[in-house]
């Protein structure tokens, strides 16, 4: 039996075992083993996470390939223009992450300005002597700017995350100035990068990988943050340069940095775990039970629709 949908990973919740009830050719197989390399080729469909990129070299021998789902928002590990010119369509999952993300972003600025890891070594290291005026102070964020590069869902759910905690807010975004973003009870303005970069007390990053922001906070720009600031990162790694970053934490000129994803994850840059004033996650946006489920939902949903609409 040849086999049609080709997972790398089983899913969380029913999804993928329901969509194998309707297509019994579905097969999980560890991304780039044998068994995967072996059905490759006559896949209809394709199951990947985020951590498995596909070049068009992959996918050149896959003549029946008709859809790709990636287990993530993000699609910056798949070759999109080629996928395009091949009517290979491309299913992700926008909008049921966005909560989480947000909410993880929130964790690592609260974590960061509040000094959490800090807090608990101590508590664990048995040498906290008691409560002290000066002991681990932090940040407040009320009145501060927060600069939000990305207007898309999720820098919105942020925007209203922080505004709640009384910071103001500015959006930059590949759009340009033009229009207000929207949060539903307000808008607040788009800014140039430059501009934006001036103003912020705390930079969230929140925009997705494309040939537009690769590198786009290089260290021109970070050097442009007022000193101090917080930078937090849930978005990719590849935006920001992390060997710069790193100096500017180590100056004391950037106030710390909240990350959930880098350049080459898992094998991070050595020199985050070393640089003073970091809380480092791995890549946990979209990790609750509840989203990884409806994730799953939705991928499986546009497999099933795409092939059955292909008269696969
Ligand atoms: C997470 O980074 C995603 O793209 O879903």
């Amino acid at each position: 039996m040849s086999i049609r949908i080709l997972s790398t990973s089983p899913l969380i919740g029913p999804h993928i075992e329901d969509l194998g009830k309707e297509f019994p050719e579905l097969r999980i197989a560890p991304y780039r083993s044998v068994e995967w390399t072996e059905a490759l080729p006559g896949a209809q469909a394709l199951v990947v996470l985020l951590s498995e990129p596909l070049a068009e070299i992959d996918l050149k021998p896959c003549a029946n390939l008709k859809v790709i789902g990636t287990y993530s928002v993000g699609t910056n590990h798949l070759p999109r223009d080629y996928c395009d010119a091949r009517g290979i369509r491309i299913v992700s999952t926008p909008g049921v992450l966005t909560d989480a993300t947000a909410d993880l972003a929130l964790t690592l600025l609260m974590a960061l300005t509040r000094r959490v890891r800090e807090g608990d070594a101590l508590v664990r290291s048995g040498e906290w002597k008691g409560w002290a005026p000066d002991l681990l102070l932090g940040s407040g964020l009320a009145g501060k700017t927060c600069g939000i590069l990305g207007s898309g869902p999720i820098g919105r759910a942020f925007a209203r995350r922080v505004r709640a905690m009384g910071m103001e807010v500015i959006f930059w975004d590949r759009g340009g100035t033009r229009g207000a973003v929207d949060l539903g009870a307000e808008t607040v303005r788009r800014l140039p990068l430059d501009d934006l970069l001036r103003s912020s007390y705390v930079l969230s990053l929140h925009c997705p990988l494309t040939d537009r922001t690769r590198g786009l906070l290089n260290r021109e720009k970070l050097a442009l943050l007022p000193e101090g600031a917080f930078i937090i990162n849930t978005a990719r790694g590849g935006i920001m340069d992390e060997k710069a970053a790193i100096e500017l934490l180590h100056a004391g000129r950037i106030g710390g940095a909240g990350l959930d994803v880098y350049e080459n994850e898992p094998d991070i840059d050595p020199g985050w775990c070393a640089a003073p004033r970091t809380v480092l996650l791995p890549h946990l946006g979209s990790a609750t039970r509840e989203t990884r489920e409806e994730m799953a939902r939705l991928l499986c949903d546009g497999i099933r629709n795409i092939l059955k609409s292909s008269g696969a």
